[in-house]
């Protein structure tokens, strides 16, 4: 049977055995997948690693932090931190197709990766998360593991890396206790999916520095009150959406012109179908009050019931 110890082990083994001496490079994401491979690669050859974190300014509150605390300071791991905002904000200005806006962030991230990646001079591997169900759905499971030499993910062509993925034969449940074994702390082992785009794909059409910061504060609600109702764990994913009209509201004696916040909040076993959660109106209606109280710009919340089909998780 299975046996998590012994997984870690001989992963470590593996990896010291493969890399020598050599340089590994990781792009790391604070996502699961990421962290657990970055956190094995480093029991295996520590200073040798260094971590690469773009934040593209369109990460949901704290995360960043969070990275930081968690690989630099408290895992005293090599951690390159890059403060891209500004460079992405200016990228999307006038931006309003959700797909365009994604191939836009995607190609950024690369030339920000490479950038710092060209600075450390010689790196030979570089570290991926790639899980099992990848691996499947890509066809290359026999190629994963035979062709090692990549043209990673839009890198250019003088920029090769032997590929490190020491999760290729696990599933989600298998890294997340892995992740709890490696002393990971529970809100990057538990965190919820996050498209890669970021609040790009939850703030509707233009993204704006002042839109992405009235999307980070209810969205911060949203997480604080199912956290506090014990539900993170029973939901696949739960957010807000902040869409491009507003609406009249009244406040005081005072009318209000402002934007609604959209709450999604689904249950899914793989993302391909999902089910709108049935959240207590208790919660819903903590998390409606909060979010018109606490959030500027913002006079009212409405909730999402759509499943997927019809509806896709995200809103872009
Ligand atoms: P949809 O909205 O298609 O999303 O039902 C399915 C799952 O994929 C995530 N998602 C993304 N992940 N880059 C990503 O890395 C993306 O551009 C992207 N778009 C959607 C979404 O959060 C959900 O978990």
């Amino acid at each position: 049977s299975w046996n998590l110890q012994d997984f870690v082990q001989e992963t470590v083994e593996e990896v010291k055995r493969r890399v020598g001496q050599k340089k590994v490079l990781c792009a790391l994401s604070g996502g699961v997948d990421s962290s657990v491979a970055a956190a094995l690669v480093d029991l295996a050859v520590g200073k040798n690693l260094t971590c690469v974190f773009v934040d593209h300014g369109l990460l949901r509150k704290g995360e960043a932090e969070q990275v930081v605390r968690t690989f630099r300071e408290e895992r005293g791991m090599n951690l390159i931190y890059v403060d891209a905002a500004q460079r992405f904000l200016d990228k999307l200005q006038g931006v309003a197709d959700p797909e365009l806006k994604r191939k836009i962030i995607g190609h950024e991230f690369i030339r920000v990766f490479e950038e710092e990646a060209r600075k450390l001079g010689q790196i030979d591997f570089l570290v991926q998360g790639t899980l099992y169900p990848d691996v499947i759905e890509s066809g290359t499971a026999t190629a994963a593991t035979i062709k090692t030499h990549h043209n990673v993910g839009g890198l250019p062509e003088d920029m090769q890396f032997e590929l490190i993925e020491p999760l290729r034969l696990l599933f989600k449940d298998e890294v997340r206790r892995i992740g709890e074994q490696l002393g990971l702390p529970p809100e990057i082992v538990w965190r919820q999916p996050f498209p890669g785009p970021g609040l790009a794909v939850r703030v509707l059409e233009e993204v704006t520095p002042e839109k992405v910061a009235i999307l980070r504060e209810a969205d911060a609600i949203v997480t604080e009150e199912i956290r506090k109702a014990g539900l993170d764990r029973e939901l696949w994913q739960y957010f807000a959406v902040l869409p491009p009209v507003r609406s009249v509201g009244v406040m005081g004696d005072e009318r209000t012109y402002a934007y609604p916040i959209v709450v999604r909040a689904v249950v899914s076993e793989d993302a391909m179908t999902a089910d709108w959660a049935r959240l207590p109106y208790e919660v819903l209606d903590v998390i409606a009050r909060r979010i018109v109280n606490e959030v500027k710009h913002v006079n009212r919340v409405v909730y999402d019931i759509t499943s997927k089909p019809p509806g896709t998780i995200e809103w872009e």
